[in-house]
């Protein structure tokens, strides 16, 4: 039967790992310090998982607080969205992993492979599933391990990357937490941002372990530009999308890729800093989970009421990129 009613965020929950790695613990690793890492990033510490503990496992934590708060069981959940750069393995995909280690049923499972812009696309992607009416309650996650894919010789890139997991449950509601619009895109540029090898265009062998190719590659600046230039138009988009003006936003929650990427566009988009939210400090940059983790935080402070404007906005590797505008 079709109700009115449309897509919505009904909870978040998030998960990160216990081990604190401070900007000192790396310049042990790589010729680096905690001066010139915080001033280009706006780190300071990052958590790492345990060597024995995957992204499914952070992503099932994510989600059982999720779940929780949404005060549903895992069995009412009828589709799995997993956002990862970083799977447990090619397949089964981390979707699957999390059906499992939930107990859920045979419901879908699917991985989505869009680097840091992964929640977006998620959430885009969940509330089209819930508005179709073939769905119920979709349980969309953010779920990375890059310390098992980071460049531990390269210290242009390492000082970035961290762990952790975000969670949220979408289905149909009253208008609480509705995702107003969204939107998506790519455009390939391989060397901006890559893991060359692992697939079928490059599969293991001794050389590619050897020169580091199974993990990420970064071309800094490049990427930096293009965040920088996306983020404003993007916050614009939103905005116009959504018939509100800048000053409406109340918040903006950002993938925590680097603060000074962060203020230079929201500086261009006429939203002031103190509407923005900002972890990165703590958590370093987590790919698809940054976002969530960053949501569930500011709605434990108290920075997000009922009513609210608030923008996600992500870039990642692809080049791919994304937002949604939700009505809290
Ligand atoms: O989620 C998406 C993933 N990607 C990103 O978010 C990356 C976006 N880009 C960035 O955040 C920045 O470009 C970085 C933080 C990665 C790099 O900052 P930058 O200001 O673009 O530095 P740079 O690469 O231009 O390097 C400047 C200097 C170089 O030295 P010289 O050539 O000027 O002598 C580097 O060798 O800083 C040096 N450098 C370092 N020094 C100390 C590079 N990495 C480090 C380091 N510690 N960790």
């Amino acid at each position: 039967m079709s109700d009115s009613r449309s897509a919505g965020i009904l909870s978040i929950g998030s998960y990160t790992p216990k081990r604190v790695v401070t900007n000192d613990d790396l310049s042990k690793i790589v010729d680096t310090n905690d001066e010139w890492i915080f001033q280009r990033t706006g780190i300071r510490e990052r958590r790492f998982a345990r060597e024995d503990e995957y992204t499914s496992d952070m992503a099932i934590e994510a989600a059982r607080v999720a779940l929780q708060r949404a005060e549903l069981e895992p069995k009412d959940i009828d589709y799995i969205l997993v956002a990862t750069a970083s799977p447990d393995n090619t397949f089964p995909n981390t979707a699957c992993w999390v059906q499992k280690g939930l107990g859920m049923g045979d419901i879908a499972a699917l991985d989505i492979s869009t680097a840091c812009a992964g929640f977006v696309y998620a959430l885009e992607l969940a509330a089209a599933l819930v508005n179709t009416e073939s769905y119920r309650n979709v349980l969309v996650i953010g779920a990375e391990k890059l310390s098992s894919i980071t460049n531990w010789t390269d210290r242009g890139s390492c000082i970035l990357f961290a762990d952790g997991a975000g969670a949220a449950v979408v289905t149909k509601t009253d208008g609480r937490g509705r995702v107003l619009c969204s939107r998506n895109g790519a455009r390939y540029d391989y060397d901006a941002l890559n893991v060359a090898a692992g697939g079928s265009r490059m599969p293991a062998s001794h050389e590619t372990v050897e020169k580091h190719m199974h993990t990420i590659a970064l071309k800094g600046r490049t990427v930096y530009k293009f965040a920088v230039q996306k983020f404003e138009e993007m916050a614009r988009e939103a905005c116009q999308r959504g018939g509100i003006t800048a000053d409406q936003v109340s918040l903006v929650v950002p993938h925590q890729a680097n603060v000074n990427i962060i203020e230079s566009a929201m500086e261009r988009a006429g939203i002031s800093m103190d509407r923005v939210v900002i972890n990165m400090d703590r958590y370093g940059n987590t790919s698809s989970a940054s976002i969530p983790i960053a949501l569930d935080e500011a709605l434990a402070a108290g920075r997000i009421k009922r009513g609210d404007y608030v923008l996600l906005e992500a870039f990642g590797g692809g080049l791919s990129w994304g937002y949604n505008l939700i009505k809290w």
